[in-house]
C-alpha cells in the first residue's frame, strides 16, 4: 500500500456544515483544536442552505456555547475567522467550481462529509469532475454500508476516484483515550503477553450499555439497530484491540495490520449464538415503525480461529436503556483447581478488566485470604488513568486533528471493514426473534442462556 502525503493539510473543508453532527460535535472539537493551537488553515463550510457567513459564524457561536463550558472568547474569534461559506446544491457542477475557487491555491485539502452515505459519491465524483481530489483526503462517516454488499458498493464508488490511502473513515471509538490504552497497557507490561492467550484465558466479554433509549433519533435507529449501529463497528474494533497479536514496525498500519490479521481469523457469525431484544417503549418512539422489529439490543458469542485465540468464546452485549452508562471489556482467566486452602472452594477466576466509560481505567481482579478467615476475598488491582477533566483530546477533535495532519492508524480501513461485516453478516440475513425486554434490566434473559455452561455476563465495573 502506498504511503500518501501526510503533510498537514492547508484548509479544511466540510460539507454539510449546517447539519446536526456539526452543531453537536464539529464546531466543538475545532473550538478545542483551535484553543489547543492545533488549528493552523481555513475552514470552508459548504451546504445547500442559503446563509451568509455570518449566519455561520453566528450559528458556530451558538453550537459552542451549547458544547464548551465557558468558551473563550477569543479563541472563538481566531476559529470564527478562519471559517467561510460556499453554499450550493452537491448535484451542481457549479457548487464544486465554487469550492475550487474557495480553496484556490492550497495544495492538501482536507473534505469532511457530514452528510447522509446516500450522498459520499455524489461529492466525491462532483470534487473529483472539479480537479479537486488529486492531492486530497476525503473524511466520511459510519454507516460504511449496511452489510457487506452494500459496504462494497459504496467503497467501489469512492475508489473511482480515490484511492485507500486518500479515505480517512471515523469510527469514533477509535478516537477514545481509553480505547487506546488498551494496546498500552496490552504491550507495555510484558507480565501480560504470556498469559494473553488460550491456556489461560477461558473467555472474554464485553458490554457497550446505555442506561437511554433513542431519544430523538427514532428513524435512524429504527433503520439500523444495535447489531449495525455498535457492534459490527465500535464493539468489534475493541475487540481486535483485545485480540491482536503485537504490532511490529512503526508505521501507520502496523495496529491496522494486526486487526485485520484478527477479523480474518474470526469466524462469521452463528445465528444460534445470537439473541436480540426490543425494550419496552421503543415502538411509541417518534418515527419508529410501530410494527418494527428492530433490536435495540444484541448479544452474541463470537470465535477466533488462531492459535492464540482457538476454543475461547467472545462474548458481546450491547444495548440501549440498561441499567448503566457503561462499556467495557474483560478478559476472564482460568479457574485455579480446588485447593488445600479456604476451606475446600475453589477461588474464582482472575479478571482483567478494561473500562472504557464511564471512569476509563482498567482492574485486574486477584484474590487474597479473607482476615481472619478461612476464605479468599477480591484484593483488585486498579489503574485508574485519571486525567484532568476535560484535558485529553475527545475523539472527534482527536481524529479531526489526525485527518488535518494525515495521521491513519485510527481509521478504518475498507479491508477490516468488508471482514466484519463479512463475520456479522449471517445475523443480518437470518437475524431470528426480537424479545421484549423491561428498561433498566439486562436484556432478554434469553441472552443469559448465550454463555450458560461458560460463564455468567459479570457485573460490571462501576465507579
Ligand atoms: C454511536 C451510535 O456510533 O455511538 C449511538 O450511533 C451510540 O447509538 C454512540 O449512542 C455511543 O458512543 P458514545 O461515545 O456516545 O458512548
Amino acid at each position: 500500500m502506498s504511503e500518501s502525503p501526510t503533510q498537514a493539510a492547508d484548509v479544511l473543508t466540510i460539507f454539510g456544515i449546517t447539519g446536526d453532527l456539526a452543531k453537536k460535535m464539529t464546531f466543538r472539537a475545532l473550538y478545542r483544536l483551535e484553543a489547543r493551537g492545533k488549528l493552523d488553515c481555513p475552514i470552508v463550510g459548504v451546504a445547500i442552505d442559503d446563509w451568509t457567513v455570518e449566519q455561520l459564524r453566528e450559528h458556530a457561536h451558538e453550537a459552542i456555547a451549547a458544547t464548551v463550558e465557558d468558551p473563550d472568547e477569543e479563541v472563538f474569534e481566531r476559529l470564527a475567522e478562519r471559517i467561510s461559506y460556499v453554499q450550493g446544491d452537491y448535484a451542481d457542477a457549479a457548487t464544486f467550481e465554487r469550492v475550487g475557487e474557495a480553496i484556490d491555491g492550497c495544495a492538501q485539502p482536507v473534505f469532511y462529509l457530514e452528510i447522509p452515505p446516500s450522498l459520499f459519491a455524489t461529492v466525491v465524483h462532483g470534487l473529483a469532475a472539479a480537479g479537486l481530489t488529486e492531492n486530497a483526503r476525503v473524511v466520511i462517516e459510519k454507516p460504511f454500508g449496511h452489510d457487506l454488499e452494500s459496504a462494497r458498493a459504496l467503497n467501489a464508488e469512492l475508489c473511482e476516484v480515490l484511492t485507500e490511502d486518500q479515505v480517512f473513515r471515523i469510527d469514533h471509538y477509535l478516537g477514545k483515550e481509553p480505547v487506546m490504552d488498551i494496546t498500552y497497557m496490552r504491550f507495555a507490561n510484558s507480565i501480560l503477553e504470556p498469559v494473553w492467550n488460550r491456556e489461560h484465558v477461558s473467555h472474554v466479554q464485553m458490554t457497550i450499555a446505555e442506561d437511554f433509549g433513542v431519544d430523538d433519533r427514532g428513524r435512524f435507529y429504527d433503520a439500523v439497530g444495535a447489531m449495525r449501529d455498535v457492534i459490527q463497528n465500535h464493539a468489534l474494533q475493541v475487540l481486535a484491540l483485545v485480540g491482536m497479536g503485537p504490532p511490529t514496525g512503526n508505521h501507520h498500519d502496523s495496529i491496522r495490520d494486526k486487526k485485520l490479521e484478527l477479523f480474518k481469523a474470526m469466524r462469521t457469525t452463528d445465528p444460534h449464538r445470537y439473541v436480540r431484544g426490543q425494550y419496552e417503549g421503543f415502538l411509541d418512539v417518534e418515527d419508529v415503525d410501530p410494527k418494527s422489529t428492530t433490536e435495540t439490543f444484541a448479544a452474541v458469542e463470537l470465535e477466533i480461529d488462531n492459535w492464540r485465540w482457538s476454543g475461547v468464546p467472545f462474548f458481546i452485549r450491547a444495548g440501549k436503556c440498561m441499567p448503566s452508562k457503561v462499556s467495557e471489556v474483560t478478559a476472564v482467566f482460568r479457574r485455579p483447581p480446588l485447593l488445600g486452602i479456604g476451606h475446600g472452594k475453589t477461588p474464582e477466576p482472575n479478571k482483567m478488566t478494561f473500562r472504557i466509560e464511564p471512569t476509563p481505567g482498567s482492574r485486574m481482579r486477584m484474590y487474597a485470604k479473607k482476615a481472619g478467615e478461612e476464605a479468599f476475598e477480591p484484593a483488585d488491582l486498579e489503574v485508574l488513568f485519571e486525567r484532568t477533566p476535560g484535558e485529553d483530546p475527545e475523539p472527534y477533535e482527536r481524529l479531526l486533528g489526525d485527518a488535518i495532519a494525515g495521521r491513519h492508524t485510527l481509521f478504518t480501513r475498507q479491508d477490516a471493514i468488508e471482514e466484519t461485516w463479512r463475520i456479522v453478516q449471517p445475523l443480518l440475513d437470518d437475524p431470528g426473534p426480537v424479545l421484549p425486554y423491561a428498561p433498566g434490566t439486562w436484556g432478554p434473559a434469553k441472552a443469559n442462556e448465550l454463555t450458560r455452561g461458560i460463564t455468567q455476563w459479570s457485573e460490571p465495573w462501576l465507579p
